[in-house]
């Protein structure tokens, strides 16, 4: 890996063993940008890259040389207003009104390694041979703004992570509209646009298009990174498959307002734009003071979709998420959420726990219901001191019955939000995010507390701080179940209500960071309603995150599908639960269940002690297996092989780092009868090792199963019959493949 500069082109190369990215200082003192995709050799001029060519009429060009438009390059940070008509990067409004700037060369700096962004969660690395940044110094002489654009290339894999830092070297204040985190132009429009779209319960399903002219962007401005787009796009090649072709996924490292866009112009050039949504933002910048904006993440792939998600899940797993937690295996949990909802008292819990405890349950959860008059969803929010009804010992006591039974304990909270009908907000009505003279919407009988505001977020803490320094807790589960109304705070001028939204995540932030620092041995899990913010800001502080609220089999194929396409499976919380199922009313088998939830965090959702013998027996096997093959499933390298938004069968597998085991996941949604013979060509594996099957007991080598295939046919045909294997709607299977070394 290098980052190279030719001063005589003025052309930087940042490259390593498989991407090179490549910009120049174009004659007018901008940035633009050459090329990014596939390793290229090194040279010392790619002016040739630059097609300063005449377009008829349309264009507007500078004074003095008629092919210099800024419409048809190629650019990396780019502003409107100056012949280019496309969606800037940046937009700086003035004092006197005009929102032209003109961000000219000054200088650059290589640094090894990788610098830390001041408040905000990003990659990082351990040691300086890692990677290398870039930092790209231009200014704005009218207004004295400076922009510093940081560029990292790692060592290993296509990624290229970006951000931008403006700051006020002028004499009078001006106000960031716009500020992205990167810009990216194609050279083409080749490309089919994926986005992880949907709604609560629905969360992350795989949504594609072909990019045409115009705009496709999604994005969020309810505060939260959303239920409805998560902040994670691709391109692909139209001929890129799951394991070959050409892929570019584009990930934002923010929890809050964001747009991921792609632009495609009059002659058919994308401009990729992703960053802090601009609908909403207006940041003041004073003279003296800077802006940092998030980190995005772009990876290259020519190895397919699966390329591109082993590169994220690799750089999320470890160099994103942080701390005690990051390399473990993850505990084997029980939460009392959908077993008792708000109806529980300690001696409720510990039975539900004991059960747990008995079939090998590492970590008993209390949820929701635990702290001040919350018996219902209208109170209580904001107190966050034990209901010395339901638990007369405090959570202390709670959590030190839970530990002598030989399990660790976790413990709900929702630190972001308050109800009317709480200590809390009886004290401090002002501490809400509304409007004056507003209606204010609720979400869930709550509002949301302005954790813009420093004095909030210290409250917030102490009340955590103060149960997490007595009790014995070792997970927290951190949910936000509503998004953000009438955003405003109290506590800024008029003139600077834009940043509100920005300085709540920030607000965010900060308290995860106390918490973790403090308590750097506690699991942390986001959530908030399930997956509404599934994001990789989130997973800087908490390595695991509650995918959905539905937890039903059939459902969670789908989401913890999407959702791999970016995120580790070690991220992706997800549990067995009753049937017929709280969501939709569904019933799936026990074993599908389970086959789907141990792909990720796993643990369960329900009380164990109304669960029969046989199950209960089931249940014991399904921990034990767990407990064998989680290390593979949450660190091994993951492949998809079938996708449910194609057809009727889903298929994907977990391959340890050694390749001496490999675990298949095999599901169908609805019985076939009279089904057609299948088989499924497997990743990964090692071609001459010779690998057991545990579930048939056959033998193949690793060629045979990448080539040929495994043989998934359902030897039932769909028809009941008296042997061993099922069919019914719903069914799954686990192959367990073992190689025979010595
Ligand atoms: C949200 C979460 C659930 C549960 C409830 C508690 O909906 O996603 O898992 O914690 O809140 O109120």
């Amino acid at each position: 890996m290098s980052i190279i500069f030719h001063e005589s082109s003025k052309t930087f190369h940042l490259y390593n063993g498989e991407i090179s990215y490549l910009m120049c200082v174009l004659p007018n003192g901008h940035l633009g940008n050459l090329y990014f995709g596939k390793r290229i050799h090194d040279r010392e001029d790619f002016s040739y890259l630059l097609e300063m060519k005449r377009r008829p009429m349309s264009s507007c060009v500078f004074e003095g040389n008629r092919k210099f438009s800024l419409e048809h390059l190629k650019l990396e940070y780019p502003v409107y207003g100056s012949s280019d008509y496309r969606y800037p990067a940046v937009e700086v409004l003035q004092e006197n009104g005009s929102r032209i700037s003109d961000f000219v060369y000054v200088g650059y700096e290589i640094m090894d390694g990788k610098p830390k962004l001041q408040g905000l969660p990003a990659t990082y690395t351990e040691s300086e041979e890692e990677a290398q940044t870039l930092c790209v110094k231009l200014k704005d002489e009218v207004t004295g703004v400076v922009l510093e654009l940081l560029y990292t290339i790692f060592a290993q894999g296509g990624i290229v992570a970006r951000s931008a830092k403006l700051t006020n070297e002028g004499e009078k204040s001006v106000h960031l509209l716009s500020a992205m985190s990167l810009s990216l132009d194609l050279p083409d429009k080749e490309y089919v646009w994926m986005q992880f779209s949907g709604a609560w319960a629905r969360e992350r399903h795989v949504k594609e298009r072909k990019l045409e002219q115009g705009v496709q962007s999604v994005g969020s401005i309810r505060g939260n990174s959303s239920h409805q787009h998560n902040p994670f796009v691709v391109l692909r090649r139209p001929s890129a498959t799951e394991n070959a072709g050409e892929v570019l996924g584009f990930s934002l490292i923010y929890s809050g307002n964001h747009r991921m866009q792609a632009e495609v112009d009059t002659h058919d050039t994308t401009r990729v734009t992703v960053g802090i949504n601009p609908q909403n933002f207006d940041w003041k910048l004073e003279c003296g003071e800077s802006f940092q904006t998030p980190e995005a993440v772009v990876v290259f792939s020519d190895q397919g979709l699966n390329g591109m998600s082993q590169t994220f899940h690799k750089l999320y797993q470890k160099r994103l998420a942080r701390g005690y937690w990051r390399d473990r295996p993850r505990p084997i949990l029980n939460n009392n959420w959908e077993a008792t909802y708000f109806d529980f008292t300690e001696d409720r819990l510990v039975e539900i726990a004991s059960k747990a405890k008995e079939c090998g349950v590492e970590l008993f959860v209390l949820d929701d219901g635990w702290f001040g008059a919350r018996s219902n969803d209208y109170a209580g929010l904001g107190d966050w001191v034990a209901n010395q009804e339901r638990l007369p010992r405090g959570i202390k006591g709670l959590s030190e019955r839970i530990e002598d039974m030989g399990m660790k304990f976790g413990l709900w909270f929702e630190p972001e939000m308050v109800n009317k009908d709480s200590d809390l907000y009886r004290a401090h009505p002002e501490w809400i995010l509304q409007t004056p003279q507003r209606n204010s919407c609720h979400g869930r009988n709550q509002f949301v507390l302005d954790f813009s505001r420093k004095e909030v977020v210290d409250c917030i803490y102490e009340m955590m701080y103060q149960i997490l320094s007595e009790a014995k807790v070792s997970y927290i589960k951190w949910d936000m179940n509503r998004s953000i109304t009438e955003c405003w705070s109290a506590a800024l001028p008029a003139d600077r209500q834009g940043e509100v939204f920005h300085r709540y995540i920030l607000g965010v932030y900060d308290l995860y960071e106390r918490l973790n620092t403090a308590f750097p041995q506690i699991l942390f899990e986001s959530c908030a309603s399930g997956g509404g913010r599934f994001d990789p800001g989130l997973l800087y502080y908490a390595p695991q995150g509650w995918a959905s609220d539905d937890t039903d089999a059939a459902e969670r194929v789908k989401i913890q599908y999407g959702t791999s396409m970016c995120y580790p499976i070690s991220s992706i919380g997800s549990h067995v639960s009753v049937v017929p199922n709280h969501q939709l009313n569904r019933k799936t088998p026990l074993h599908t269940r389970a086959n789907v939830a141990y792909f990720g965090t796993f643990g369960y959702e329900l009380d164990l002690n109304k669960l029969s013998e046989d199950e209960i027996l089931e249940v014991k096997a399904q921990i034990a297996f767990m407990k064998e093959y989680r290390e593979v499933i949450q660190f091994g390298n993951f492949y998809r092989l079938k996708s449910p938004f194609e057809g009727n069968e889903t298929v994907w597998m977990s391959v340890s780092e050694d390749k001496k085991t490999a675990l298949v996941f095999w599901y169908r949604e609805r019985n076939v009868v009279n089904a057609d013979f299948t088989r499924v060509c497997l990743e990964g594996l090692n071609p001459d090792f010779l690998y057991k099957n545990e579930l048939n007991g056959t033998e193949n080598y690793g060629d045979e199963l990448m080539n040929l295939g495994l043989i998934t046919t359902d030897s039932t045909a769909g028809e009941p019959t008296d042997e061993e294997e099922l069919c019914s709607d719903y069914e799954s299977r686990i192959y367990i493949l073992k190689a025979e070394t010595n």
